[in-house]
């Protein structure tokens, strides 16, 4: 492939560690080159010692915008100069956008994953009561868009109950929603009893079910996390924010109880379609996008 690079090109780029596996260089240049827009997209792998470095150079080297991912999506508040709302109260980001010599922060994981729900699932937030499973930086994402978007409540369940219950904090003091923390052992062998009762109650109110963790994901597909699947029924939606493999043993289990079920492919387009919105002030090419994710 020979790449038109000119000095008028305008570069985009990622910084994470490690790079392999990303999908975002081929999703974003394949839009670029579809609207027939000089723009480049870029992947970088960063080390945690070198993100301020890094960041310092993207701004010195004129970059329109970049993608961040793990391990640097909190740390890489410490080096921008603005915050969108959602991403300073979720305290991560995954977009950076250039505005003049500032570089604002934004979060298009949880607007995206709402944006997706919204126009394709056709799940509309507002006064929907949702069980957030997991409190680490997606979970944050999730959680805290879904209550900006007018979720009536949001319960976080984890394992360690201390991060759920301050990420609930931040939801029922920040956002109009309401909100409170359960304690979920995962990869127990029984729930304790309280807090069993109490995840079975949130699950039964619940219209939303998110699972944020990481079990279940590629190379570990046989792990299906402890949940109170019985309590699942035809009127709750699940998602599962693992896109590989496509069904994890939760959907598979959740699906089995009647729920309807979602991967995380969707939140994987729509995180980079907002971004690329932010850098190019176009629609994003969504179905160019969705062609190159397996
Ligand atoms: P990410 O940025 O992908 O959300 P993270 O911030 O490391 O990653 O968060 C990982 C989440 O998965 C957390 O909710 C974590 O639970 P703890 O807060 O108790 O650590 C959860 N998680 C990961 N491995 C887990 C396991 N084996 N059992 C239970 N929860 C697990």
């Amino acid at each position: 492939m020979i790449l038109n690079i000119s000095g008028r090109t305008r570069p985009c780029g990622l910084i994470g560690y490690p790079l392999e596996h990303t999908l975002s260089p081929k999703m974003h240049n394949t839009a670029f080159q579809h609207l027939g827009l000089d723009y480049v997209y870029i992947p970088f792998n960063v080390l945690p010692q070198d993100l301020e470095r890094a960041v310092a150079g993207l701004r010195a080297l004129g970059f329109v915008g970049f993608n961040v991912t793990h391990p640097h999506k909190e740390n890489v508040v410490n080096y921008l100069d603005e915050l969108d709302e959602g991403a300073r109260l979720a305290g991560a980001v995954n977009t950076v956008v250039r505005q003049g010599d500032r570089l604002k922060g934004y979060n298009t994981d949880g607007a995206g994953f709402v944006r997706h729900l919204e126009t394709e699932v056709g799940f509309a937030v507002k006064g929907k009561r949702v069980l957030v499973l997991g409190a680490g930086g997606a979970a944050k994402a999730v959680a805290v868009y879904l209550a900006l978007a007018g979720a009536k409540e949001v319960i976080i369940a984890n394992r360690t109950f201390e991060k759920a219950r301050k990420l609930a904090e931040v939801i029922s003091e920040k956002t109009p929603a309401g909100s409170n923390a359960v304690a979920w052992n995962p990869t127990g062998e029984e729930q304790v009893w309280e807090d069993g009762e109490a995840l079975k109650e949130a699950v039964a109110s619940a219209d939303l079910v998110v699972q944020t963790t990481s079990l279940g994901m590629h190379p570990r597909e046989d792990v299906c996390p402890s949940f109170p699947y019985e309590a699942l029924g035809e009127r709750h939606l699940v998602v599962d924010i693992i896109y590989n493999p496509p069904r994890t043993l939760f959907l598979q289990e959740a699906a089995k109880h009647g729920a309807r079920v979602q991967n995380g492919m969707g939140m994987l387009l729509y995180q980079g379609a907002m971004a690329f919105e932010l850098w190019t002030n176009r629609a994003a090419p969504l179905n160019v996008m969705r062609r190159v994710l397996p």
